[in-house]
């Protein structure tokens, strides 16, 4: 069944209780406030939450932040600065709510209102029924637009949506899912899957998935390491994952026997060093040259050379993980250059993850990228094929 859009429905004077992904970074500020690192969430989720006051909806935003033990008050996890950031960006004032569930907010036509951190109500994260049917008393209409935490079974992405009285799907939700959707169900040939960073075990089904779909592979990071290490190569003293050998073997094979043409880029060369750290020098070595001590940090110029031209010609990329330790400025240039080559080609392009987002940002590529997901998880999960429960709760309550 098809999921409703939040565009279908009549907003007016209507309780609309939208839930987004306002999990953004945070760090202490200069006088000890909390202070929000990056506002790509919150500029991401502002266009449902502008589209709902627009339309004279008493607009109810609710998100968790982090993982505070529920039943408690983190005030670092206080989603206050996220409330100010919004009303500054909506150029109104956006009050920040406490005790909702106590003491439903009432918001004027027009207004809007933030709810504080729902991982603070005991039974968010086991989706109590009890929470969710709570969530839902709050609202006429529920609009899911967290595609960052629609992966996540709890009661404000998934119960909520089985009670309220109308449910259904924001404009962020929807942009994410039809630019994945177009990568995973029909992409512009060939697509090219870039797939690094340092966490091997929840990537590497990621990248089985992708391995079926896509004309190319490029991974990079510890994925990169642990397949080089399972094709037999010397790969020093560098990040694997020696648990996820026989996977990475099994995936290697099959990218050799499968049906699809799969080319799997593996680097050819590598920068390596003997430890990590900002004043640690690269050298780079061919494969075959490491020694027991050294550490792979990024991929080397002959690999970026090949990934750029591999990228040049795609009509797809999807990219999830940085090829080396960009944060490091001896070990950026696979991640810069091929960043780079991403946002200068003219495949259609998808961005997602954490980190991802951090190196889009530090090489001020965001804007030349045709989709920036706000999924770190769920971006991972939806590309393995999965089904997101708050989707599947959505198309259950679907007109
Ligand atoms: C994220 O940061 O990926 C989302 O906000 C989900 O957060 P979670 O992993 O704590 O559920």
């Amino acid at each position: 069944m098809a999921i409703t859009p939040m565009s279908a429905l009549r907003l007016r004077g209507k309780r609309v209780l939208i839930r987004q992904d306002l999990n953004a970074p945070t760090a202490p500020g200069k006088s000890g406030e909390v202070a929000i690192t990056s506002t790509q969430r919150l500029d991401s989720a502002l266009g449902g939450a502008r589209l709902a006051m627009d339309a004279g909806a008493k607009v109810m935003l609710m998100s968790h932040v982090g993982r505070p033990r529920e039943g408690g008050r983190d005030p670092a996890l206080s989603l206050a600065p996220m409330a100010k950031y919004l009303g500054d960006k909506l150029g109104r004032e956006v009050r920040l709510c406490d005790d909702y569930l106590q003491h439903p907010p009432q918001p004027a036509d027009g207004e809007v209102v933030v709810l504080e951190n729902v991982r603070f109500n005991r039974g968010e994260r086991a989706d109590d029924p009890d929470l969710a049917k709570s969530y839902a008393a709050l609202c006429d209409i529920f609009v899911m637009d967290a595609f960052g935490a629609a992966h996540r079974k709890q009661a404000s992405t998934h119960g909520v949506a089985l009670h309220a009285r109308e449910a259904c799907a924001g404009p962020l939700l929807l942009a994410e899912i039809d630019a994945l959707s177009k990568v995973m169900d029909a992409p512009r040939r060939p697509l090219v899957a870039i797939v690094g960073g340092a966490k091997v075990s929840t990537k590497l089904s990621a990248l089985k998935s992708l391995a079926s779909r896509a004309d190319c592979l490029i991974p990079g990071g510890g994925i990169a390491n642990t397949l080089l290490k399972a094709a037999g190569h010397a790969v020093g003293n560098s990040l694997t994952e020696p648990a996820l050998l026989d996977v990475a073997r099994e995936l290697l094979h099959e990218n050799k026997t499968g049906t699809r043409e799969c080319t799997m880029a593996l680097p050819e060369d590598v920068v390596v060093a003997k430890s990590i750290s900002p004043e640690a020098k690269g050298e780079v070595k061919p494969l075959g040259a490491l020694a027991d001590d050294d550490i792979i940090l990024d991929i080397g110029p002959a690999s970026i050379a090949r990934c750029q031209k591999l990228i040049a010609s795609a009509g797809t990329v999807v990219w999830n993980g940085p090829l080396g330790m960009f944060e490091l400025p001896a070990f950026a240039a696979g991640t810069e250059s091929l960043g780079r080559a991403v946002a200068a080609s003219s495949a259609f392009s998808v961005a997602g993850g954490g980190d991802t987002l951090a190196a889009a940002e530090r090489f001020g590529l965001g804007a030349q990228l045709s989709c920036i997901s706000t999924g770190g998880g769920a971006f991972l999960e939806f590309l393995e094929g999965k089904t997101l429960p708050a989707l599947a709760a959505l198309e259950a309550r679907g007109h």
